[in-house]
């Protein structure tokens, strides 16, 4: 979604903003901006094509040392240059980039009209430019705080000001923002990534804080503009994260990281061979679970379907699984012995945000699994259970869907191995299966050349069927949301049993349908129904792990390795993750920013 950088110092403003810009493309956006300060007034360029669009100006733009720089993915107002950021007050004074929704814009927009001003874009972000103009009386700092005190909503607010040219003001709610310590140099990011080339030294602004940035320095401001203490981290993350390192694509040399990415993450959590958790729950706490619910948006939500059925399986406690933006306002039944557990990657989905506040407030215990480290969902939550993941890049998740199914499924065992719902010799042998899981994954990355040829077979599809019982249904739902976010190919994903009752009436002649069938006490069911498909004209691409099942079962064959149906997910993915990019470069689409998406869901 919108991304914001901002720079101040002695370097070029433009060359950091640009840079960051950059860095912050993978997030999705259609329009974007800079602003710099030169000789007491803004420059200011916008464009809606790409950043490269920006590099052109910035080329003959005259020097500055201190600017914003936006991209925009748009809420409130068509995709256009006046409605792209930095947006300027009236006075032209105060230059503002925001990320977030203003909800009460409305509200605001006629006050301040009713006192004179006028509106030149369909914003909602136009109102806090001219607020800070109206309370503005010589101190940048008062103004914005006395402007957000009237914001509903959600922001990350970055703020120039004429009259102050020296510094820029910051301020969040429900919006990631970030201020990065440079020599004689200061930044602000909404997002690690904008920054990282030039500083790892970073402080995170919790929500209502204000900072001033200046070259030389920065000071934090708690929610009432009280001076607090700066808090410096450092951030372990290196600028090679966030490089395509020899890879065509960031989804490719994502994928290719599955391997690292199960090592890494369960070397984490697996120390000789016994599950070591961190967590501020006592054994007997997790002993008295009476249920668990499991809420999470997009891939992480079917990261917690496979936790679904191995936390069931292993522990016979039953698992609800929720849409982050539905349990947040269902009034969702909450029992004093469940435990909650959220999974997000970017640590920054709004929905799953504010389905964490809701628990907090009903004090119900919660695990958060979360890739970025001092993300927003990070800071919220006590007990953490890291994806080791690394940075992911590119909109459509893989490496990280991976991780978070081991991390729960490394979850499922430790609970089992408290509860003694299972021996202790099929939890060894399943750790045993666990670490070594990873050849089996390098196995399924190395026969890219067969997801090639099923990719040129599909490209043309106007729909293809996902179709899987039990665990290779979770597995079908991930594989058809990947196809259909990059290759814009409508899919769906169905229970095999149920296709009868309904969307088999759309199986005909030549209908694509890719089967996943790792659960061998399912394979005999899953074989009737796949001569239901055939004999309505379904071409079928078979992906199991059975060694040489009968050709009359299939019509392309995607044989994975000997795997436990408790982990198939794991290695069973990437090869439909390789099918859904080569689909995509196939069809000349942008594989890593697909249209209309965003990288972190940072509005609900
Ligand atoms: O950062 P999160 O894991 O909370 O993001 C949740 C979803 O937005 C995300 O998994 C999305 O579905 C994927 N980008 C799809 O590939």
């Amino acid at each position: 979604m919108c991304g914001i950088v901002g720079y101040i110092g002695d370097g070029i403003a433009n060359n950091v903003l640009l840079e960051g810009l950059k860095k912050l493309e993978y997030r999705g956006y259609d329009s974007c901006g800079i602003a710099t300060i030169v000789g007491g007034t803004f420059d200011v360029f916008k464009t809606t094509k790409r950043i490269d669009g920006l590099v052109q100006y910035a080329k003959k733009a005259p020097e500055s040392h201190i600017g914003l720089g936006h991209t925009r993915w748009a809420t409130h107002g068509g995709v256009n240059e006046k409605n792209a950021h930095p947006h300027i007050s009236n006075s032209k004074k105060i230059a503002v980039v925001h990320n977030g929704i203003i909800e009460n814009y409305i509200t605001l927009r006629e006050m301040l009209k009713s006192k004179g001003f006028t509106f030149m874009s369909d914003t909602d972000t136009e109102v806090i430019s001219n607020l800070i103009e109206y309370y503005y009386k010589g101190n940048l700092l008062e103004a914005t705080k006395k402007a957000v005190d009237m914001v509903e909503g959600s922001y990350a607010l970055g703020i120039m000001c004429i009259d102050e040219p020296n510094e820029i003001v910051v301020t969040k709610r429900n919006s990631p923002l970030i201020v990065g310590l440079g020599d004689g140099e200061n930044f602000i990011a909404s997002d690690f990534s904008a920054i990282l080339k030039y500083t790892n030294r970073i402080s995170v602004l919790e929500n209502d804080e204000f900072a001033v940035i200046e070259k030389n320095g920065m000071a934090f401001f708690d929610k009432n503009a009280e001076p607090r203490g700066n808090e410096i981290k450092i951030i372990g993350a290196k600028e090679n994260d966030v490089e395509k390192n020899g890879y065509d694509h960031f989804m490719l040399k994502e994928i290719n990281e599955s391997t690292i990415t199960i090592k890494n993450t369960l070397s984490e959590y697996l120390k000789d061979d016994k599950i070591k958790f961190d967590l501020k729950l006592t054994n007997e706490e997790l002993k008295n679970i009476n249920q668990i619910h499991i809420v999470a948006c997009g891939t992480a939500m079917h990261a917690g379907l496979n936790g679904k059925n191995i936390i069931e399986k292993l522990t016979r406690i039953p698992v609800n699984v929720e849409v982050a933006s539905e349990f947040r306002y269902k009034n969702p039944i909450l029992k004093e012995n469940d435990l909650v557990i959220f999974i997000s990657q970017s640590g920054e989905t709004a929905d799953t945000i504010a389905s964490i506040e809701l628990v907090k407030e009903k004090n119900i215990k919660f695990i958060s699994i979360v890739n970025v480290k001092e993300s927003t969902i990070d800071r919220m939550s006590e007990n953490i259970l890291y994806t080791r993941a690394g940075a992911e890049i590119a909109v459509a998740s893989t490496k990280a869907y991976v991780a978070q199914v081991c991390v729960i499924d490394l979850f499922a065992i430790y609970l089992a191995q408290i509860l003694k719902t299972v021996s202790d010799k099929v939890l060894k042998s399943l750790i045993l299966e666990l670490k070594n899981i990873h050849e089996k994954v390098q196995a399924a990355l190395e026969d890219d050349k067969k997801y090639i040829e099923y990719a040129k077979k599909i490209k043309d599809d106007k729909s293809v069927f996902f179709l899987g019982r039990g665990i290779d249904y979770y597995i079908a739902l991930e594989a058809s949301l990947k196809l259909k976010e990059i290759s814009y190919i409508h899919s769906e994903a169905t229970q095999f049993g149920e296709l009868k009752h309904g969307p088999i009436a759309l199986i005909e002649e030549g209908t694509n349908s890719i089967v996943v069938s790792t659960d061998k006490r399912l394979r005999s069911k899953v074989y009737s129904n796949i001569k239901e498909i055939k004999a309505r004209g379904a071409n079928v691409l078979l992906i199991t792990n059975e060694k040489s099942p009968q050709p009359e079962f299939y019509d392309d064959i995607i044989e994975l390795p000997e795997v436990n149906e408790l982990f198939s997910p794991i290695v069973a993915i990437v090869p439909l993750q390789l099918v859904a990019y080569h689909v995509t470069i196939l069809k000349g689409l942008d594989v890593d920013k697909p249209r209309n998406l965003a990288k972190s869901v940072t509005v609900e």
